[in-house]
């Protein structure tokens, strides 16, 4: 099967209902590419039963209008039935996704590694583009292209952040107002407990523990709060190459953030 791309193809994978934080990746593929395919799809294999695939913000026209204005040159919005004609073999990342989001949320990283692989596989592009806000998302990738020895060149960028903080996500868009008022405080803790590890006067055990506590007491609902190792998302007590990662509920809605120290 011939890929969609010749050349200098550069790839952003999306589940749409585009934010700034889509727009820069494709800004960033834009370029660097002589050609830029944004992949539009609401990848059912990466829901569990109880999670929001019906709800999940969708708004193609929209979206399309986006990545038009963004410069990119080719959609690729399969329907799932030509992506999933019948049940797919998938691909487990072991180790890595066992943990944090891999156990709040079972079989979510096999889902994301299938469709990743497919999609590399079917628009075959030189480069791809993702975002450090699913920082655990982009270590399984980049440990997928790594032990399948794909030929393709990761490029993970900033999040992208609302005035107030806030890391950009289309699930916010569950958050009511009030929620949303509360919601910067999960990285205004991040970058407190960061300052506070670089001031070395308290243990990161207990600095997370106090930032744990404080965030429940603001009704956030905290599954996590963790300094990890970025080579294997095991907690660390070291800031060297590490990263802070948070998941907490607020109401329905799950919210996930990171600060790399
Ligand atoms: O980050 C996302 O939007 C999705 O997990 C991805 C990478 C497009 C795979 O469906």
């Amino acid at each position: 099967m011939v890929g969609l791309g010749g050349g200098d193809l550069g790839l952003v994978p999306t589940m749409g209902a585009f934010h700034e934080g889509h727009l820069l990746l494709m800004r960033a593929a834009r370029g660097a590419n002589k050609t830029v395919c944004v992949s539009l799809f609401v990848n059912p294999l990466q829901f569990g039963a109880h999670e929001d695939l019906d709800r999940y913000p969708r708004n193609e026209e929209r979206d399309f209008d986006l990545a038009e204005q963004s410069g990119v040159d080719i959609i690729f919005a399969p329907p799932v039935q030509e992506m999933y004609p019948r049940q797919s073999t998938t691909i487990h990342v072991p180790e890595i996704t066992e943990i944090w989001e891999g156990s709040a949320r079972r079989g979510h990283f096999d889902g994301v590694a299938t469709i990743v692989a497919k999609l590399f596989n079917i628009v075959r592009p030189r480069h791809a583009y993702f975002g450090w806000k699913d920082l655990q998302q982009c270590l399984v990738v980049k440990r997928l292209a790594e032990d399948l020895n794909l030929l393709v060149e990761l490029h993970f960028l900033e999040t992208a952040r609302e005035r107030d903080g806030l890391a950009m996500s289309s699930r916010n868009a569950y958050l009511s107002s009030e929620e949303r008022a509360k919601a910067p405080r999960l990285y205004a803790t991040l970058v407190h407990v960061a300052e506070q590890l670089h001031r070395n006067e308290l243990s990161p055990a207990s600095l997370l523990r106090e930032a744990r506590t404080s965030l429940s007491v603001s009704g956030f609902d905290v599954q996590y709060l963790e300094l990890v190792s970025m080579e294997d998302l095991r907690p660390t007590g070291m800031p060297k190459n590490s990263a802070l990662i948070v998941a907490a509920r607020l109401g329905t809605t799950r919210l996930i953030d990171n600060l790399r120290l």
